[in-house]
């Protein structure tokens, strides 16, 4: 995007005037090529920066990657890593996989609902959690697993879920 667009858009919405584009606008520049072959590890890159991919940002891919929004939107749909609302504080990652299943995996889904009122893919209203599930981490000696953030639990007794994450309120 040339400076004299950008200046375009930010004179024509006060919103978009707001938004920080040079994280995208760095993360393009940095591309060896302009292409939509780098679409998953840019959109991955964009989400590191952003913490998930802001509308604003997937017009400028949109523009710069010579790609259609059906594309790139179906694209991020395809993978649930990828999100297009801001998530809470912390990101809760419950395994789903066979192991941490039969060790109560729903539970602990189960007990964040009824605490927080977040169902998988959602954010509480006090944007602290995001839940989100994963397929095997590979560790299923530790099932059933919660990750919160950066914080790995495994051997978690599901009925602890609350008093676990209850923590993390405190931490605000
Ligand atoms: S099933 Fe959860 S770590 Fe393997």
């Amino acid at each position: 995007m040339t400076t004299t667009e950008t200046e375009v858009k930010e004179e024509t919405s006060p919103e978009e005037e707001a938004f920080d584009y040079s994280k995208v606008e760095e993360i393009i520049e940095s591309l060896p090529q302009k292409s939509r072959r780098h679409l998953i590890p840019v959109l991955q890159r964009v989400q590191g920066a952003y913490r998930y991919l802001p509308e604003e940002a997937m017009d400028i891919l949109i523009e710069e990657l010579k790609i259609s929004r059906a594309e790139i939107y179906g694209v991020i749909s395809f993978y649930p890593g990828l999100m297009i609302t801001e998530p809470g504080k912390y990101i809760l990652k419950v395994c789903v996989g066979t192991a941490c299943f039969v060790k109560g995996c729903e539970i602990i889904c189960n007990k964040v609902d009824e605490q927080y009122h977040i169902k998988v893919g959602e954010t509480d209203e006090k944007k602290l959690f995001t839940l989100q599930t994963a397929s095997c981490m590979g560790n299923c000696g530790a099932a059933p697993i919660l990750v919160v953030g950066d914080d790995f639990y495994g051997n978690l007794d599901p009925e602890e879920t609350l008093s676990t994450l209850g923590s993390y309120e405190d931490k605000e």
